[in-house]
């Protein structure tokens, strides 16, 4: 029997995640229903076609407790969503930013687990980042669960408390809009260069492909991308004029400030209520 799942928020991150499972290759044995609660229709209506995926406007309507309920709202209406589902016996699992363990333990008192996932929006095509912390060891029923749910979207790592997944969340939650941000960039400055938009944009967004795969490929070989830049940058060359550039520009440092950035807004997120 497959996994009734009802998904609450089906945005940017909720249809990311359900795109992801209708198309893996075990998803029909692992998955039985997907009960998507979203206020408008339009968002989940393109899911529509799969049989398994059904909308409901708000959680009244569920014809009974899923087995998992996945939160994708934002932060900022937690307060006023989650106590719509304390009802359920669910397993529960949040995906939203900043707000602790404990935040979800005042809501939910019983004595069922409390899982915070961090994932990115690759998880679509299975190649996601996805950071996992529970608030207690998780009894082999909640574990096959979150194997299914998450182990075949991407790489997965288990933290050990909410600071350090607001940390996974400045680096690989985030992390997809600093690299197509940088994607821009090159694309940008291709088309300075004089090559078409069009162009200019499938240039910037191979080469991030094609040195992303390269990466991937060898780090499982032990390699790492610091070795490979400097292979590709011989002394006085082109690529190395390019380096001394973004080295004087403190390239390291401003990364680091936009990550720290990001931090600082996971904590502040914590305590954030709508009235704010
Ligand atoms: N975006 C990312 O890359 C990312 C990555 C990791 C984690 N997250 C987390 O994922 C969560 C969602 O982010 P997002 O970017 O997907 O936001 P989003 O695109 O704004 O999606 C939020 C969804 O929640 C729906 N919604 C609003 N009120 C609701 C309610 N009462 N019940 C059920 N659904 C409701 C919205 O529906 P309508 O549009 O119809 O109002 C919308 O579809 C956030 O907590 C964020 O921290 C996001």
């Amino acid at each position: 029997m497959g996994l009734k799942l009802a998904l609450v928020g089906c945005g940017n991150m909720g249809s990311a995640l359900l795109k992801g499972w209708l198309t893996l290759s075990n998803s029909m044995e692992s998955f039985s229903s997907f009960w998507i609660i979203n206020p408008h229709r339009e968002n989940v209506a393109p899911f529509l076609k799969d049989k398994r995926v059904q909308w409901f406007s708000t959680p009244d309507e569920l014809p009974h407790s899923p087995d998992v309920i996945i939160f994708a709202v934002k932060p900022l209406i937690l307060d006023e969503v989650l106590p719509l589902y304390t009802t359920f016996d669910s397993f529960i699992i949040s995906i939203a930013s900043g707000r602790p363990l404990a935040f979800y333990e005042t809501i939910f008192t019983s004595s069922r687990p409390i899982l915070r996932v961090m994932p990115n929006t690759p998880v679509e095509f299975h190649k996601g980042v996805i950071g996992l912390l529970a608030d207690m060891t998780l009894k082999p029923k909640h574990m096959n669960i979150v194997k299914m749910c998450f182990q075949e979207l991407g790489f997965c790592l288990w933290v050990q408390s909410d600071d350090e997944l607001d940390k996974l969340t400045a680096i690989s939650g985030s992390g997809p809009a600093y690299i197509f941000y940088m994607m821009e960039a090159l694309a940008k400055a291709a088309e300075s260069l004089g090559f078409h938009e069009e162009t200019a944009m499938a240039l910037a967004i191979n080469t991030f492909w094609g040195a992303s795969n390269y990466a991937h490929e060898t780090f499982a070989l032990g390699q790492r991308p610091e070795e490979h830049r400097q292979r590709v940058t011989s002394p006085q060359g082109t690529t190395a004029a390019a380096l001394k550039v973004l080295e004087t520009g403190k390239f390291y440092n401003l990364i680091e400030r936009a990550v720290d950035a990001a931090y600082t807004r996971a904590k502040e997120q914590a305590d954030e209520r709508k009235s704010l």
